[in-house]
C-alpha cells in the first residue's frame, strides 16, 4: 500500500475523538491526502448500522458481531482501501480491535472466531500503528459528555472486560500497538502520539505516492 493506515482503540470515553482530530493536525504537514474516518459509521451503510447498532433495540451478541462486521467489509473497500492505494494517510477513530475487544472479551464470544471474522471482512487489513488510549473505566465513564449510548450502558463489568482485552492484544502485537496514558493530560497524550507518528508520517515524504510498490521516488 502506498499510503499509511493508523488507528486508535481504547475504551468508551477515553478521548480517542479528540487525539484523531490532533493527530489529523499534525499529518497535515506531510503533504498527503489524510482521510479521517471511523467504525462503526464510516460510509451510508455504516451510518445506517452504526444507528442500529448504538440507538436502536437490543441486538443479541452474534448478530451484533456480524453488523460490525459488515460495516468494517464495507468501510474497508469502499474508504479505506481505495485512500491507502492513493497514497492517503488513513486516521481511523477504532477499528478490528475494538471487535475483538467488545464482542470477544465484552460480550464472551470466542476471539478465534471474531478474529477470523474480522480478518475476512477487511481482507487481512491490519493498520501499521495503532495506538491504544488506556484508561480507568470508571474515570472514563465519568468523561462522556452525552447519555449513554447502547454500548456504553453496557456496564463496569463489560467495559473492565474490554479494558483488558485491549491491554491483552497491545501486549500480544507490540510491533503494531502503542499504548497510551489517557489520563494524562490532552497535550501529553498528544506528544506521545505525534513523536512516535512522526517517523512513519515522515517516511511518506520519501516515497512516491504513485509509484506501485510505493518505493522511493527517483
Ligand atoms: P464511538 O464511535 O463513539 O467510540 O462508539 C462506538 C461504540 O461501538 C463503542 O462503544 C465501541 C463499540 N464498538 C464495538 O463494540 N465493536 C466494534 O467493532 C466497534 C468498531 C465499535
Amino acid at each position: 500500500m502506498r499510503g499509511l493506515f493508523i488507528s486508535l482503540e481504547g475504551i468508551d470515553g477515553v478521548g480517542k475523538t479528540t487525539q484523531v482530530a490532533r493527530l489529523r493536525d499534525y499529518a497535515r504537514d506531510f503533504g498527503r491526502e489524510i482521510v479521517v474516518t471511523r467504525e462503526p459509521g464510516g460510509t451510508r451503510l455504516g451510518a445506517e448500522l452504526r444507528q442500529l447498532l448504538l440507538h436502536g433495540f437490543d441486538v443479541l451478541p452474534r448478530a451484533e458481531a456480524l453488523m460490525f462486521a459488515a460495516d468494517r467489509a464495507q468501510h474497508v473497500d469502499e474508504v479505506i482501501r481505495p485512500a491507502l492505494e492513493r497514497g492517503a494517510i488513513v486516521i481511523c477513530d477504532r477499528y478490528l480491535d475494538s471487535s475483538l475487544a467488545y464482542q470477544a472479551a465484552g460480550r464472551d464470544l470466542a476471539v478465534a472466531e471474531i478474529r477470523r471474522l474480522s480478518m475476512w471482512a477487511t481482507g487481512g487489513l491490519l493498520p501499521e500503528r495503532t495506538y491504544l488510549l488506556d484508561m480507568d473505566p470508571q474515570a472514563s465513564h465519568a468523561r462522556l459528555r452525552h447519555g449513554e449510548d447502547r454500548m456504553e450502558a453496557a456496564g463496569e463489568g463489560f467495559q473492565r472486560r474490554t479494558r483488558q482485552a485491549f491491554l491483552a492484544l497491545a501486549r500480544r502485537d507490540p510491533e503494531r500497538f502503542r499504548i497510551v496514558d489517557a489520563a494524562d493530560p490532552v497535550e501529553t497524550v498528544c506528544t506521545a502520539i505525534r513523536d512516535d507518528a512522526a517517523p512513519l508520517l515522515a517516511r511518506l515524504r520519501h516515497t512516491d505516492p504513485v509509484s506501485p510498490n510505493g518505493g522511493p521516488t527517483a
